[in-house]
């Protein structure tokens, strides 16, 4: 159907609908949190006055709901059903977190895609995702969500979501429609405390926080969500600069803008609204076309109008985007879902190998002296110790969608599948939190008996996510401890961490020997970790997040200015008495069980006009004896500007696979949009001056060269 025929029957319906039928269809109501229907919404779906469910999934359930809607009531408008897919719907993938350390986006787009095509044959069209909220601080535990620190890294993942969710067309079969979140800055949040206050100047907020959500957009993104906090004393919910200046007047975003759950109720508490009437006025007034869960459009929308609060013309408007994706989607033409397709679809062996190989591609090598790692199959005894080696439900890590833990393929499940005629011992050591060692003897035991140790240690699925904050970095409970007891006895082993969040594991990165990173990494994550533990993938990811030594040291991010004091250049710096100043990992981070080596940085130009653009070759070579990937990543420094530039900024990064002896050449093209910032007067533009180049494996270190832009 044409964009104008859909304008057409949009205009029709519109024309038929009571005030009450088109408030009914701004708002969105939950079923149970185990997906059944609620007798409220068969009712008001009777009425045709739910124009979304969110919470009811899976074909039977939804189809139960949508016939109603679609034989009962006055017009038959179809439900929009809504869940948050956010890294899989029943197979399950790594957390954002964890794809985005793949440094691949075609990782984060088959991924996506496979949640699409699962969730749509479930009856859902429309998920909460991609969460592409920038993180600088990891205590907030929603950085699980996201693609950590960096707005390029970012914005690739945003956009690759976007394609593996809708393709290029979310009416198609097996497509459903992305809704970027939180807008804006919500992983800004001070002390990083969940829903805390966000105070964030326009320039970070346009060179920062901005730029996923405008890749997420130009992917063409469906819909985007308002986040809870508030953002320089405006809530993100009742916030006019960010819902129409920028989305609708500067951006030229069409689709439709879904409050968080309850946040047009929450500008009450914020203290922007002294009642639910006033919160409604807010919310609708900013540009927040669709309500989650509180009812307050419904409740006073005729009175707002009626009073002359609300002009009738800002509901038709929302509710014309709603109508207009419904019609987009084909809901009309194709309302229920299909209980034979999803049951072809959900946990397909295809889905799950896929899960396994694209997890494989999250991890981070984070440490391995003498070769520790990948470890022989010949193995006559390993223990695999630590609370998190036998836990499915962490696997699955937060916001699991519809995932089963019973589905999940445990590391320790992952490790017998992998060497079965070893003798493989299992022993918990302790629990994830808690002050107990009762378990440390039976472990030491293990660990003395086995010829090699797999500890399995990091945080449970439930320590980040949302409303998951940490004051603290460290391991949790007596996790630390049993890798010192583990230590102690001085034989081989290697420490996997399975985590939502960077940790502070100073200790384990000074004294032990092998560190995998492997975040959660899903349904067949167990079996993914195994396959590299035992050398079948290598290790490529990097980390898209910076590891600070301490919790003190944060905000620490690897983007950050240089100060008037930068370290190095006088006695009083920038930097702490009690501890390096330096992160643990840095952002971009992670080795191989292979080696690679960089050569001949290239420059297409020494100098180049402000509108003019520069390629940066490089060569990369395996120069060990096994494959293996490399992430070759490209920073510019803007010396001198009339704002300060970061120290250094990400604007390209390739991962290649490559073989022993292959070499690569790699290249990257800077132009005005790489180049430029916000000045003085928050106008985007390319100063004349000096660039710095790097090009490296990390943030930390790499080839370096320079180029000047000419006026
Ligand atoms: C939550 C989250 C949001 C999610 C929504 C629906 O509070 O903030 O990310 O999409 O509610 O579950």
């Amino acid at each position: 159907m044409s964009g104008r025929e859909i304008e057409n029957k949009v205009s029709h319906l519109l024309a038929r609908m009571t005030l009450a039928e088109k408030l009914g269809q701004l708002q969105q109501l939950d079923g149970t949190w185990d997906g059944d229907v609620r007798p409220e919404q068969i009712k008001l779906a009777r009425e045709g006055l739910l124009g979304s469910a969110i919470y009811v999934y899976d074909a039977r359930r939804t189809t139960e709901l949508q016939r109603v809607a679609m034989t009962e009531s006055k017009l038959k408008i179809p439900i929009l059903f809504a869940f948050d897919v956010v890294h899989g719907y029943r197979t399950i993938f790594p957390v954002p977190l964890g794809e985005a350390a793949s440094w691949d986006p075609a990782v984060v787009e088959q991924a996506d895609s496979i949640a699409a095509s699962e969730a749509s044959a479930a009856g859902i069209r429309w998920t909460f995702a991609p969460m592409v909220d920038i993180a600088r601080d990891p205590r907030w535990g929603r950085i699980v969500e996201g693609s950590g620190e960096d707005p390029f890294l970012g914005a690739g993942m945003a956009s690759a979501a976007v394609r593996g969710f809708q393709g290029t067309n979310y009416g198609s079969p097996g497509k459903i429609i992305a809704c970027p979140k939180h807008w804006v800055a919500y992983g800004a949040a001070e002390g990083g405390r969940d829903y805390n206050t966000a105070e964030v100047s326009e320039r970070t907020l346009r060179e920062i926080y901005f730029p996923p959500f405008k890749a997420a957009i130009d992917a063409g993104a469906g819909s985007i969500m308002s986040a809870f906090n508030d953002l320089d004393g405006v809530p993100c919910t009742a916030n006019s600069f960010l819902l129409t200046d920028v989305l609708r007047d500067e951006w030229h975003f069409h689709g439709i803008v879904i409050s968080d759950w309850n946040a047009v109720n929450e500008l009450i508490a914020h203290g922007v609204a002294a009642n639910g009437k006033d919160a409604a006025a807010e919310a609708l007034t900013a540009g927040v076309g669709m309500e989650m869960f509180s009812r307050l459009y419904n409740q006073y929308g005729e009175q707002l109008v009626a009073q002359g609060r609300i002009p009738v013309a800002t509901i038709d408007r929302a509710v014309r985007r709603v109508l207009e994706a419904k019609y987009k989607l084909g809901l009309f033409e194709h309302p229920y879902a299909d209980e034979a397709l999803e049951n072809a679809e959900l946990l397909s062996p295809a889905n799950l190998a896929a899960a396994r190989e694209l997890a494989a591609r999250t991890f981070v090598l984070l440490k391995n002296d003498h070769d520790t790692l990948p470890l022989s199959r010949n193995l006559k005894s390993v223990a695999v110790i630590g609370p998190l080696a036998d836990d499915t439900q962490s696997l699955l890590g937060p916001w699991s969608g519809d995932g089963h833990k019973e589905d999940a393929v445990t590391l320790l499940a992952g490790i017998h599948a992998k060497i079965p005629q070893a003798k493989i011992v299992y022993a918990k050591g302790c629990d994830v939190t808690g002050d107990s060692r009762t378990g440390f003897e039976e472990a030491i035991k293990a660990a003395t008996e086995s010829d090699f140790t797999i500890l399995v240690v990091g945080e449970s699925a439930d320590m980040s996510g949302e409303a998951a904050s940490r004051s603290s970095l460290d391991l949790p409970g007596q996790q630390l401890a049993l890798i010192q007891a583990i230590h102690a006895i001085g034989k081989p082993y290697a420490v996997v961490l399975m985590n939502g969040r960077p940790l502070s594991i100073d200790w384990a990165a000074t004294n032990s020997p092998a560190i995998l990173e492997t975040w959660f990494s899903g349904t067949e994550g167990g079996n993914a970790v195994a396959d590299t533990l035992f050398g079948d993938t290598d290790p490529g990811g990097k980390l898209p997040v910076t590891f600070p030594r301490s919790v003190g040291q944060v905000p620490d991010y690897y983007n950050h200015k240089s100060t008037g004091r930068p370290p190095g250049v006088t006695k009083d710096y920038s930097g702490y008495s009690d501890i390096l100043w330096t992160p643990l990992y840095p952002f971009g981070y992670g080795l191989s069980y292979t080696q690679f080596k960089l050569s001949n940085l290239q420059l297409s130009a020494a100098r180049i006009h402000r509108d003019g653009t520069i390629t940066v070759g490089v060569e990369v070579e395996n120069t060990g004896d096994r494959a293996g990937d490399e992430v070759v990543q490209l920073y510019i420094h803007d010396l001198v500007a009339s704002v300060t530039r970061p120290v250094e900024a990400l604007k390209g990064f390739k991962r290649v696979s490559l073989q022993p002896g292959e070499n690569r050449h790699v290249e990257f093209t800077l132009g005005p949009k790489e180049l430029g910032f916000y000045n003085r007067a928050m106008r985007f533009v390319v100063e004349p001056g000096t660039f710095n180049v790097m090009v490296g494996d990390n943030s930390h270190d790499g080839l370096k060269s320079s180029f000047e832009v000419v006026p």
